[in-house]
């Protein structure tokens, strides 16, 4: 007998089928020139009527559709129906036979129902406060009609709604609009996971957008009624994205309308739809009273993020979905550009990489690393990650850095001339960069198929005059992936004199052995490199320990600042990690650091990042790279105990600094006052561990605006004295949901660990823990998880907490606890107790009877 499930030939059979391999991909053999949609809304019956046009590439091919949870009700071809032995229906789809099939073009016809009410996985049709709305990427159309859904397969879409909401809305330019119905046409051939529909009572933000060939397109921004009044700023910065796009790319929008709705139920951030992008509504609405000057940043990058991709991404979409960083990475790219010249360059550059780290450093040290185009999958919607998008990103600025700013934008240009209206690879993108400049970018492309993050190491010598920089590049093994050659990696260096000069400008360096020198002459002094200026490349950078780099120097004189900021984190981390295991505060980096208070000439944003201390998890990242399995509870005693040192050793200045950086008359959300918030906050901070959170009490009581608001109660509540706060900021603001989500996460990022899970299950209860909710479930597990030291309490209670809430939410809604499961990725890490709470956590899920194809997924690659 067969007793684990592991050994069963059928198990792993059934298991390997539902593996997708990028090695299989077949072009689909028919062209689908038009649909047309029919819609009949209701709650629990929705009709669908699809009519398509078909041509036949190939002789005698059966009709492959998917389709999930359709009620068939008619299928028929050019007007005959169809009997039932000349098709086959199964879970995912139906195929109609060859034989039922005419030789030339012919039109299906399908009329299906579906229950947009009780689809609470939020993806197809769905409805979110009485508004139908829908989610198609990656693979939802198939739960709205029969189709083949995959993104080669574009067609041009008419769609007619009919329901009794007072707005319908569909893709592409209006066509006809009367009371209950109207219908939408778009021109614009697209594959159907760019499909949207919405109905509801909603009230749109307009306005007007003339572009570079002098085309008016209306604007709207449809929220619920009481909403349209935070509007306003997403509005403007559509505006921006669609001028930035013109002047930098070159690239026009492309209908009469571009509409945005804002949604409450949104498993993701937002979605690119065809001229009707739908977002969550955390990321459209904004107030100075209700959202922080980051939600302010965040918003105008995924406003720009969503409208770009309208030609990375729309006009240029993804042959299957194994190239899917096809268009997010290069969309996040346009994006971080986007933001960088809208605000602060420096700081942007900043703020991403510390992201990239916190969650593509951290993915790709774990059991989930994958290659940024990924060749295998079982559940798609599990690869819209960090690797995918920032580290697709990072390899763009890497191509960009190779051919430079004009090389490309000639690339960008053939791109865009050679592959519009078409689904492409990566093999096409690429070859548009050699084909422009020349190059010979095959030793690159590892950077897509190649998985893990290289490990660089610098040594270095000076005799004579020459001074020599060596570097070896080492990858490790990720699952699947054995040994890997070396990658092609652009390394930006410059050299400072000892007085803190640049000897020479910043020059590229070009790796591509696994081991390298690269030699300096005529010098008249051991200069002190930066290395890696900018993050040049998304590697770790290690030091021979022989040389260590003077980082306090760097900190002081850098004159690329990334490499400044990125010297100051590497005193920190260093001093953190000594002092984890019993050290002291390292004089030299609390000097630097008060050095840099009273540097007025700093841009404070910029010094805000410098005060700022590596989270708990990024220093038990960098614990284990070094070898060292993290202590959470030391961790946390230990950064507190820096932060604390900082504070005494500076709180006069530190002082002077919070009075200094008050910015006065109305909240603006521009990017020099909330460089002066951010500055000032950071401060507040580490004076809150020794004025017992005085300060940030009377801010919390005087702040007219969120940024300060919540920051203040993030810091009376970690100083233990939040009750009070917590209370009044409940009361003031139960009835918004935005705010509430940031309450109930606060909370629990900001408490003492020993308090973390009795505060989290108490939060459970809390009426307004409305746990359906993506947005509302996110912000108390996530709250709670980014608690590190609370989240790995040593009896497990905290993995247990989590799993189980995990478990309740996986039968709704797969997509949001697959997503979240990743807060287990790091269980290698820790001591071997922890390590088996996890993994029992991680079995437990893994076993679990009727487990969703994505949770199932992630939790077998996460035991390995
Ligand atoms: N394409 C969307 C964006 O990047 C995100 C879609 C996420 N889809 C998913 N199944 N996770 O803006
Ligand atoms: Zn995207």
């Amino acid at each position: 007998m067969l007793t684990n499930i592991g050994f069963n030939p059928e198990e792993i059979m059934t298991q390997n089928t539902l593996t997708k391999r990028l090695s299989d991909y077949q072009p689909y053999p028919f062209e689908l020139e038009m649909v047309r949609l029919d819609f009949r809304l209701d709650p629990d019956a929705t009709q669908v009527r699809a009519r398509m046009a078909m041509r036949p590439l190939r002789a005698a091919s059966a009709l492959e559709l998917d389709g999930e949870g359709l009620v068939l009700r008619k299928i028929a071809v050019d007007g005959r129906v169809l009997a039932a032995s000349e098709y086959t229906q199964s879970d995912t789809g139906l195929v109609i036979h060859a034989a039922a099939l005419p030789a030339q073009t012919f039109t299906l016809e399908t009329e299906v129902e579906i229950a947009p009410a009780a689809n609470t996985a939020l993806e197809g049709l769905y409805m979110s406060n009485g508004m139908y709305c829908t989610q198609c990427e990656a693979e939802g159309f198939r739960k709205i009609t029969y189709y083949p859904d995959r993104p080669d397969v574009m067609a041009r879409f008419h769609v007619t709604v009919a329901g009794d909401a007072p707005v319908l809305l569909s893709n592409g330019n209006p066509v006809a609009q009367e009371t209950g119905r109207a219908e939408w046409v778009d021109p614009w051939p697209k594959p159907a996971y760019l499909f949207a529909l919405v109905a509801g009572d909603l009230v749109a933000h307009s306005g007007s957008f003339t572009t570079m060939s002098g085309r008016e397109v209306a604007l709207n921004i449809w929220v619920r009624k009481g909403d349209e009044t935070r509007c306003a700023f997403a509005l403007e910065a559509l505006k921006r994205s669609m001028t930035w796009d013109e002047q930098v790319y070159g690239r026009e929008y492309d209908l009469d309308i571009f509409n945005i709705v804002a949604v409450d139920d949104f498993n993701m951030g937002a979605m690119e739809n065809k001229g009707l992008n739908i977002f969550n509504s955390k990321w459209v609405l904004a107030s100075p009273e209700t959202a922080t000057d980051s939600d302010y940043e965040r918003i105008e990058g995924i406003i720009a993020h969503e409208y770009f991709h309208n030609w990375t991404g729309n006009r240029i979409t993804c042959r299957d979905w194994f190239q899917l960083c096809l268009k997010e990475g290069l969309t996040v790219y346009r994006d971080q550009s986007f933001t960088a010249d809208m605000r602060l360059g420096p700081v942007k550059r900043i703020e991403d990489v510390s992201a990239l780290r916190a969650r593509q450093f951290r993915e790709d040290r774990g059991p989930l690393s994958h290659p940024p185009r990924p060749d295998h999958y079982k559940e798609i919607n599990n690869f819209y990650t960090a690797t995918v998008y920032e580290k697709g990103a990072e390899i763009v600025g890497m191509l960009r850095q190779l051919v430079g700013p004009q090389g490309y934008r000639d690339a960008l240009d053939l791109y865009f001339e050679r592959h519009d209206g078409q689904a492409c690879t990566i093999e096409d993108w690429l070859k548009v960069f050699e084909d422009s400049s020349g190059r010979d970018l095959r030793q690159f492309k590892h950077w897509y198929t190649d998985a893990g993050t290289p490990r660089l190491q610098v040594s270095d010598d000076f005799k004579d005059g020459t001074y020599t920089l060596e570097f070896t590049q080492k990858t490790d093994q990720t699952p699947g992936q054995g040994d890997k050659p070396a990658r092609h990696i652009p390394i930006a260096v410059g050299l400072l004199s000892d007085t803190g000069a640049d000897l020479i400008e910043t020059k590229i360096l070009e790796m591509t052995e696994p081991r390298q020198s690269f030699v300096f002459e005529g010098l008249s002094q051991r200069p002190v490199p930066s290395i890696l200026r900018g993050f040049s490349a998304p590697v770790v950078l290690e030091f021979d320990t022989g040389h260590p780099p003077d980082s306090a120097f760097l900190l002081a004189h850098d004159s690329d600042p990334f490499n400044r900021w990125e010297a100051g984190r590497r005193l920190a981390l260093q001093t953190v990690v000594a002092m984890a295991q019993g050290g002291a505060a390292d004089p030299s980096y609390v000097a630097a650091i008060g050095a840099l208070i009273k540097d007025g000439a700093a841009d404070p944003a910029f010094c805000a990042l410098c005060l700022a201390l590596p989270s708990e998890d990024q220093i038990a990242q960098a614990l284990h790279e070094a070898g060292k399995s993290p202590d959470p509870v030391a961790i946390h005693r230990a950064r507190e105990a820096l932060a604390t040192a900082l504070a005494n050793a500076h709180e006069d200045a530190l002082s002077a600094l919070y009075d200094a950086m008050a910015v006065s008359g109305p909240y603006r959300p521009d990017p020099e006052p909330a460089g002066q918030r951010s500055l000032r906050l950071a401060a507040l901070a580490l004076l809150r561990r020794i004025d017992g959170g005085a300060r940030a009490q009377a801010l919390f009581d005087a702040a007219d605006n969120m940024t300060e608001s919540l920051a203040a109660l993030g810091q009376v509540v970690a100083a233990g004295v939040g009750e009070a706060a917590l209370a009044t900021f409940r009361d003031r603001w139960q009835g918004d949901r935005l705010v509430m989500d940031k309450w109930f996460a606060i909370q629990l990022t900001a408490s003492a660990p020993d308090q973390a899970l009795s505060r989290a299950e108490k939060l459970v209860q809390d009426p307004l823990f409305d746990w359906k909710n993506p947005n509302r479930f996110r912000s108390l597990m996530s709250g709670f998880a980014a608690n590190h030291a609370g989240f790995h309490r040593v009896d497990g209670a905290g993995y247990r907490f989590y799993a189980d809430w995990l478990l309740r939410l996986d039968p709704l809604n797969p997509q949001v606890a697959a997503r979240m499961s990743t807060a287990f990725e790091t269980w290698a890490r820790y001591d071997l107790t922890r390590q088996s709470l996890m993994r029992a956590e991680l079995a437990r899920i893994a076993q679990t009877e009727g487990l969703s194809r994505d949770l199932s997924e992630m939790s077998a690659r996460m035991l390995g």
